[in-house]
């Protein structure tokens, strides 16, 4: 557990920089949403070299074009893409259109995941897996749920603009990274944090699988780790 958010964020800093630093060709699992933002403002402003860097975002809202404010396609370019040596053709953010084998395949190609980013939805949810998502679940098109469309809607003008349905990398496709970073801040993640970490594993919360990945760094704010049990925190 981490003091604040930019405690957080540079820890996430350090770990993703050593890992770019150590292997140059890392392939680089990316969230969107406010979670990441303080990581990615540190990676824009960094020295890294990202010439051989494979990126693949978790996913991406369907019926907004690359160009709209509010996609994931457009906060990748906004807060990283655009600030660093990345090579266009080595990013890689899932489209709705239901080419989720196609890039299942380019995963592979790349080798798998060494280093996957998430962070985790007040419901659990990881990527956009929603509750009830099966844990063996791959790349594929779904419905989100009406918290996590209320939840988005403080990035649109109105609720009724939110998506309905998204691109998101499956559980199981997620669970195959070799090593996974989640992320999480803010008292409304701490239900959901203590849900995951140490309630039991269940689809009902997506984010409970973790408990059976071999590696997963957890780092939280205090706010974020208010209701976890005090033997489970480490600085
Ligand atoms: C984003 C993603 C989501 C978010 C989650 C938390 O690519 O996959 O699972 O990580 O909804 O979002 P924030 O960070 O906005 O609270």
């Amino acid at each position: 557990m981490l003091p604040t958010y930019e405690a957080v964020s540079g820890r996430a800093f350090d770990v993703v920089a050593a890992r770019i630093r150590a292997s140059p060709q890392l392939v680089l699992g990316l969230a969107t949403g406010s979670t990441p933002l303080g990581l990615y403002r540190r990676l824009a402003a960094g020295d890294l070299d990202w010439s051989r860097v494979t990126t693949f975002n978790l996913d991406e809202y369907a019926g907004l074009s690359p160009e709209h404010p509010q996609s994931y396609h457009h906060y990748m370019w906004l807060h990283l893409f655009r600030h660093v040596n990345i090579t266009p053709a080595r990013t890689h953010i899932p489209s709705a259109t239901g080419a989720g084998t196609a890039f299942e395949a380019r995963i592979a190609a790349a080798g798998g995941i060494d280093l996957q980013i998430l962070g985790i939805g007040a419901n659990g949810h990881i990527g956009f897996n929603e509750p009830g998502s099966s844990f063996g679940s791959r790349t594929r098109s779904v419905s989100l749920a009406a918290r996590t469309i209320a939840d988005n809607a403080r990035f649109f003008d109105r609720v009724e603009d939110v998506p309905r349905s998204a691109c998101t990398m499956g559980i199981g496709t997620i669970m195959e990274s070799r090593v996974i970073m989640l992320m999480a801040c803010g008292k409304v993640k701490a239900e959901a944090v203590s849900r995951a970490l140490q309630g039991p594993v269940t689809t009902d919360v997506p984010a409970s699988v973790l408990q059976r990945h071999p590696n997963v760094l957890v780092l939280l704010d205090e706010a974020a780790a208010s209701l976890l049990s005090k033997h489970l925190l480490t600085s």
